[in-house]
């Protein structure tokens, strides 16, 4: 448009057309100058209106639906670095210069989420494994509460949500839609009384396992090992995921080992989440999701959050030496040929992670990724899909089934066999 415009604007022949033959030829000279200079300003001028259209159209589609981010370590990171302590921090500054702990450079404060449009963010409460059979439990209730708390501290910035529903209430109201996850299943102290109270607390996803194996489930560390502990799922990591999907909450299958993925997908009766994984196929890391699982997506409608680390977006045999947001558009591009447009999100791992894409090193660069999108061609349909409307449809189906299940299923009240617990030093086993 812009090129056109410029080009009818010119001055050109019209009024030297009548001038004598003797001219012509420095006419003609002059207009072959005028056209190269009109190209030279007219075409880079295009290209910056297009790249400026990409740009807006990003940000009027994350305008019309939220970005439901599926994994945010910020609640950790405030741990590491003011031990929750609310009242000696301000999270609304700028907290690069602050919170050093853990991270290189901070990724999550208030003024960087607006900047990059989040819409909703599920905050996690991660026991570190360290705390596994000692005090996980109390560990995960702390990082709990510390979301509650962040969350009523600032109301004009955050709402605290449990549903698809309470997502676009926040959404309109302008707020960020604040939903807990529990990460780890050593969290729940191997009691689905624990699991319970945090689905009661607001916790809407558990992931089964973190960097460490439960005493019913491999972590990714068990990927490949001849003799993984419990080669996937014991039969009380059943049950588990049984519990989670009578309450409604969601299965979330990143970091367990591929078999744990295989055995969860077996017994769930609701689709499942990655909260942050990429795609196996490009980058060959186990915490990766391998392509036999992205196939499953068909059947089960789950939705697998696109991780943005470096090494789980740019390792391996074709790994380069710089990561950007190439590598986590290739990543999104890939789910979506393999387990299809349904199944495909994001999950960052802001905070949780040290090393990020350049283009994308923060909470405030999200737009960045979805105009890679649409210069890549995505669908204003597609990308809406990723946004939010993928991982809203399961926390809508996960909490259907939930309701569905309640109708005719007890709370299940089985107990982890005692020889199942290898370190029982936390246990006080009565009889
Ligand atoms: C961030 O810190 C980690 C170690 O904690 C290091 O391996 C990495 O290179 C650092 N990244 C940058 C960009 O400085
Ligand atoms: C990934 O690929 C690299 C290079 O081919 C190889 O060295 C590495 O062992 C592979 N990792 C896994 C987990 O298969
Ligand atoms: C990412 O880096 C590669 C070179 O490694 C480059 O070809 C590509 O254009 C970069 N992507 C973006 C979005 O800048």
């Amino acid at each position: 448009m812009a090129e056109r415009d410029v080009g009818y604007s010119t001055p050109g022949g019209v009024r030297f057309v009548k001038s004598s033959n003797r001219n012509m030829l420095f006419i003609g000279l002059g207009l072959v100058l005028l056209a190269v200079v009109v190209v030279a300003i007219a075409v880079p001028l295009a290209l910056r209106n297009k790249r400026d259209t990409n740009t807006d159209k990003a940000r009027r589609l994350m305008a019309e639906v939220p970005l439901v981010d599926g994994h945010n370590d910020w609640p950790w990171v405030i741990y590491q670095n003011v031990q929750n302590r609310l009242s000696q921090v301000n999270l609304a500054q700028d907290l690069r210069p602050l919170f050093k702990a853990w991270l290189n450079v901070s990724h999550t404060d208030i003024p960087r989420l607006r900047e990059g449009k989040v819409g909703a963010q599920f905050w996690v409460a991660f026991p570190h494994c360290d705390s596994q059979y000692k005090d996980a439990v109390r560990w995960t209730l702390a990082q709990i509460d510390v979301i509650k708390r962040f969350v009523e501290k600032y109301p004009d910035v955050f709402q605290l949500v449990t549903t698809s529903e309470g997502i676009w209430d926040a959404f309109r109201a302008g707020k960020i839609g604040s939903l807990i996850a529990v990460e780890g299943g050593h969290g729940l102290g191997s009691s689905l009384a624990s699991l319970r109270m945090f689905y009661d607390l607001g916790a809407r996803y558990l992931t089964l396992t973190q960097a460490c194996n439960t005493p019913w489930a491999d972590s990714s560390l068990e990927t490949g090992k001849a003799n993984p502990e419990h080669n996937g799922l014991t039969d009380f990591g059943k049950l588990v995921v049984q519990e989670v999907n009578r309450l409604g909450m969601m299965v979330d299958l990143s970091h367990v080992s591929f078999k744990t993925m295989h055995d969860a997908l077996d017994v769930t009766l609701a689709p499942v989440i990655f909260s942050h994984s990429s795609a196996y196929a490009l980058c060959n890391h186990t915490r990766n999701v391998p392509d036999d699982v992205l196939e499953r997506m068909k059947d089960n409608k789950g939705v697998v959050m696109v991780n943005f680390y470096n090494p789980y977006v740019n390792c391996g045999p074709n790994k380069t030496p710089v990561t950007n947001i190439s590598h986590v558009a290739d990543h999104c591009d890939y789910i979506r040929r393999v387990a299809g447009e349904d199944y495909v999100g994001i999950g960052a791992d802001y905070d949780g992670v040290n090393e990020v894409p350049v283009g994308l090193k923060d909470v405030s660069k999200y737009p960045n990724l979805i105009e890679e999108l649409i210069v890549r061609g995505w669908t204003d349909d597609q990308i809406k899909k990723l946004l939010g409307l993928n991982i809203m449809r399961v926390m809508d189906k996960a909490a259907e089934v939930g309701r569905m299940l309640r109708e005719t299923m007890e709370p299940l009240d089985d107990i982890i066999p005692e020889q199942d617990v290898a370190n029982q030093a936390c246990r006080t086993v009565r009889t």
